[in-house]
């Protein structure tokens, strides 16, 4: 049994067999109760309140403005008195991608310099937000980390906590004192697209990882090497129906409580100043109503997120979020206000969106109370941030070396080896030995964007090439550096006329990058493997049963339907998104000097692994949620039975 302790002493939340249930809530008040929220400090409340009696409405709204920095210039900041910018995926400065830390830094200090020369009594810093979801994915150069999933293989919350602290030096190194991350999304269906954002389908899971990865990002609040985190997205975002993307989550509150917002209640015990809104909508099955979008859902928002769970940081919407609110725009929605939003991720239309708020308080659509609740809250995040205190960009912060420090490269490549699963070892062909000759097989062993995946160096993961990540190794440069590129021959597509020369073949399959709905799998589409990437299995089937042994490795960013790979493999890891240290997976391929085994398989399957098409129905599991082999447990798959055409679907109950 294990109850939340600390900030939440739900009424009794018991963790049995892995199910999360809040045994003494009721289905009309599921949600726990904040019992000891973080000590109010009344000096702090003091100088914000201070703070925000001494600004005009013009002031109060241009705080609670977000703008991209490829629409914002820093002297409109200072016009405008811009309380945020961030830089979307995609966005550098002057919009080089190749852009070194000291153009970030310069153009960190350039907007700070600006916030701080306006005409307010009290100036108030602008705050820089960034995607930093994988280590500072946006920054050439910098080290990346395996995705959220491939972290939840691991189970392992301390390396978690470890990898928050890598990314916030990261990012402050950069001049940002903002991460939105992260992700606590408890996804129930691999259709979605940002299944790999996610750590688990198990609430637990990502209720520790919650609050080990906002307790190292966030540190100590206010030194240099901290960096606010950010829940995201509040709330159901992994639940949507047939897991499509900005979709409907049609559920329980009960079920919204005890499974979806489980990341919360760690992030929250962790003290997270931050939480962004879901694009997501909530239908609620027990009750029949349909809550809508939750970008203006005040009972979620207001009522229990800050009211119930005892949230006092800010809430800030996510990427022009609040359009989606019936009769709302980019720029106009008071009901998203009036929800409870502090902070509107307005990226292009801000001016617009500071005209039409300000005529929604002298027009009393918007009461002054909320702006002063917003605009306090956002104060109070950036007195706690220390921005106040000096600029993030000038002040002291950590040096460039940390994007990419041996120490960083080797806390990632031990991210790799603990998040990789063996799925099949039935001939015991691992690991490699170091003196055979070996070919390389699959478009994914030499390209890092795939290995990568999305949300790196742009949005998408896209329009990028393996020579744009200069500090990392794909799986062929990894395999070459540890047993001789003398001893790794490689072949896109298997096209070898005699494998005779071979100890053994590694094939690597793999997705194209993609990033939130453009790598949904939609319904009634195959969630097989192959039937988006045919190639693969091609290349596999020229080089399998050659009487080589095969290891077929997969990069991607979900649990997909893999049983004909698996059949032609004669061992299979489950790889993820492994990010740009490919010598963590060369390392739990290859033996170690003495001819044994280097590292241990640990990692374990953080979601049910499916079969075919069809999750839901009897047989549709191929793995479940925890299965992982270790070297010294052969597996007896034998052949698996080879994914039914998803017409044989019965509807999903999801
Ligand atoms: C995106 C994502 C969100 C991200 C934001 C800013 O649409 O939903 O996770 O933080 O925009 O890039």
């Amino acid at each position: 049994m294990k109850a939340l302790a600390g900030r939440f002493r739900p009424k009794v939340m018991l963790c049995v067999a892995g199910a999360l249930l809040a045994s003494a809530a009721t289905a009309a008040d599921p949600w726990p109760r904040a019992v000891n929220p973080a000590p109010r400090n009344p000096a702090l409340d003091a100088r914000v309140h201070a703070i925000v009696a001494g600004m005009t409405l013009e002031q109060k709204v241009g705080q609670m403005t977000q703008a991209d920095i490829r629409s914002v210039t820093p002297d409109e900041v200072r016009r405008y008195y811009i309380g945020s910018i961030l830089n979307g995926g995609g966005a550098w400065p002057s919009m080089n991608m190749h852009s070194s830390v000291d153009d970030w830094l310069k153009l960190s200090d350039a907007f700070y310099r600006a916030s701080m020369s306006t005409d307010m009594k009290v100036k108030v810093p602008v705050i820089w937000g960034t995607d930093a979801v994988h280590g500072h994915n946006n920054v050439y150069g910098a080290t990346l980390f395996p995705h959220n999933i491939g972290l939840g293989a691991a189970h392992d919350p301390a390396l978690v906590g470890r990898i928050g602290r890598a990314t916030a030096s990261q990012v402050r190194a950069t001049g940002i004192t903002w991460a939105f991350a992260p992700t606590l999304a408890v996804v129930q269906n691999p259709r979605w697209g940002r299944t790999y954002e996610s750590y688990s389908s198990n609430p637990e899971l990502v209720r520790d990882y919650g609050e080990a990865m906002v307790r190292g990002l966030q540190g100590q609040l206010g030194s240099p090497t901290s960096v606010l985190a950010t829940a995201k997205h509040w709330l159901g975002d992994g639940g949507t129906f047939h897991g499509k993307d900005q979709g409907e989550t049609r559920t329980s509150e009960a079920n919204l409580a005890a499974t979806h917002a489980a990341g919360y209640y760690g992030a929250l015990m962790a003290n997270v100043q931050t939480v962004m809104v879901s694009y997501s909508s909530f239908t609620d099955t027990a009750s029949g109503k349909h809550w809508g979008k939750m970008h203006g859902n005040a009972h979620l928002i207001g009522d229990v997120l800050k009211r119930r769970l005892g949230f006092d940081g800010l809430v800030v919407s996510d990427w022009n979020g609040i359009e989606q609110v019936p009769g709302c725009t980019k720029w106009h929605c008071p009901q998203a206000i009036n929800a409870g939003i502090d902070l509107v991720m307005v990226p292009d239309d801000w001016k617009k969106f500071i005209g039409t708020t300000i005529a929604d308080v002298r027009t009393g659509r918007i009461k002054m109370s909320r702006i002063d609740d917003a605009v306090s809250r956002i104060v109070r995040v950036k007195l706690e941030s220390g921005l106040f205190d000096s600029s993030p960009a000038t002040g002291q912060h950590p040096d460039a070396t940390v994007m990419h420090s041996p120490e960083v490269r080797m806390l990632a490549r031990e991210a790799v080896r603990k998040s990789l699963v063996l799925l099949k070892n039935d001939h015991g062909v691992l690991p490699l030995r170091r003196t055979g000759k070996v070919l390389v097989v699959g478009k994914g062993a030499a390209s890092l964007p795939m290995q990568a995946g999305g949300w790196s160096l742009t949005w998408q993961g896209d329009n990028t090439k393996t020579s744009d990540y200069p500090n990392a190794d794909t799986l062929l440069s990894a395999l070459r550096k540890t047993i001789g590129a003398g001893n790794v021959d490689y072949s896109p597509d298997g096209k070898v006329a005699d494998l005779g020369g071979y100890s053994a073949i590694v094939m690597v399959a793999a997705e194209n990058p993609y990033a939130e709905g453009a790598g949904d799998i939609s319904f009634p589409r195959s969630v097989r493997h192959t039937s988006r990437y045919p190639a693969d299995l091609a290349a596999l089937t020229r080089v399998s049963g050659k009487g080589v042994p095969v290891v077929t490795l997969l990069f991607s960013g979900r649990p997909v339907a893999a049983n004909d790979l698996i059949n032609r493999s004669d061992a299979f890891i489950a790889a993820w998104l492994p990010g740009t240290e490919g010598m963590g997976l060369a390392d739990m391929l290859v033996a170690g000097p003495d001819g044994l085994p280097a590292f241990a398989f640990t990692g374990r399957l953080p979601f049910d692994w499916p079969a075919g098409d069809c999750l839901a129905k009897k047989g549709g599991i191929q793995f479940r949620r925890g299965y992982g082999l270790t070297l010294g447990s052969r597996s007896t798959l034998g052949r698996l039975p080879e994914a039914q055409p998803v017409m044989a679907c019965p509807v999903e109950s999801r």
